[in-house]
């Protein structure tokens, strides 16, 4: 399978022409599976309840969603992309996941990070797996990933894939994920953003890029600059995923014992 993702410098409040710069971006890309990052139509840095409310959306019934089925549609493929979300008077930190034949679900954010915890409600979907043509795909989102227990529900739930939106500003992620895809066994396309957003005076968030795809042996296969836009696209064995034994007498996940986790785990 084709996986890939396309990092970019998302302008605060265009969302228009965000999604037309990404609608653009991936017009060529012989892609299946496309990862864009948290929040990629909006921006991230929002500073009042006022701003959350103007630029979420529900989904699928908003203008976010409604592009991003249509690119699904058009091109055949699958997109899994961050946006903020409206539901009755909630917000959440959410993705959305399209492909040929619709939507096929939403995950919201289950850990929010820093200022998110203001505007945002935390998410009550779970961790989610969808069994599609192209494979099993589980979604978390940035700031998850920093919780074992994120992507660890996700592969004990069949995932094969973690399709991963993020606005990284900690510089851990990347090097953190080859562990998080070897304890699983499982693929992970970490889709981040590039840039900076000053839109408080006292503070500045600086976007870390690196977007990378890794492997279930915790090989990057794939690692974009951490300043520049990248659209990058590899191909993924899912049959890897399938088998977890380590050696004859080692499977990872048999191997597990809940019962001496303690009461908590
Ligand atoms: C993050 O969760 N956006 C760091």
């Amino acid at each position: 399978m084709k996986a890939g993702f396309y990092q970019f410098t998302p302008l605060f409040g265009k969302k228009k022409e965000n999604i037309k710069k990404v609608i653009s971006a991936v017009k060529n890309a012989d892609v299946e599976l496309l990862v864009l990052p948290e929040f990629f139509a909006t921006g991230y840095q929002f500073v009042s309840d006022e701003e959350v409310a103007e630029l979420s959306e529900p989904a699928p019934n908003g203008d976010t969603t409604r592009a991003l089925l249509e690119l699904s549609l058009e091109r055949g493929i699958y997109v899994v992309a961050g946006l903020p979300e409206k539901d009755g008077s909630r917000y959440y930190n959410s993705a959305v996941f399209t492909g040929p034949d619709g939507l096929i679900g939403v995950y919201r954010k289950t850990h929010l990070f820093f200022e998110e915890t203001l505007y945002f409600t935390p998410g009550d979907t779970g961790f989610k797996v969808w069994d599609t043509k192209i494979g099993r795909i589980g979604i978390m989102i940035c700031f998850d990933w920093f919780f074992p227990e994120s992507m660890r529900t996700l592969a004990l739930s069949g995932a094969e894939v973690v399709a991963h939106p993020s606005n990284l500003v900690l510089p851990f992620c990347p090097d953190a994920m080859p562990v998080r895809c070897l304890e699983n066994r499982i693929y992970a396309v970490t889709a981040n953003r590039i840039g900076i957003e000053h839109r408080k005076k006292e503070q500045s968030l600086t976007f870390i890029g690196k977007s990378e795809i890794v492997s279930p042996k915790g090989e990057i296969l794939v690692r974009a600059p951490e300043d520049e836009e990248a659209l990058m696209v590899t191909d993924i064995d899912l049959t890897t995923t399938r088998d977890k034994s380590l050696n004859p007498f080692n499977n990872i996940f048999k191997d597990r014992r809940p019962e001496q986790y303690g009461p908590f785990y």
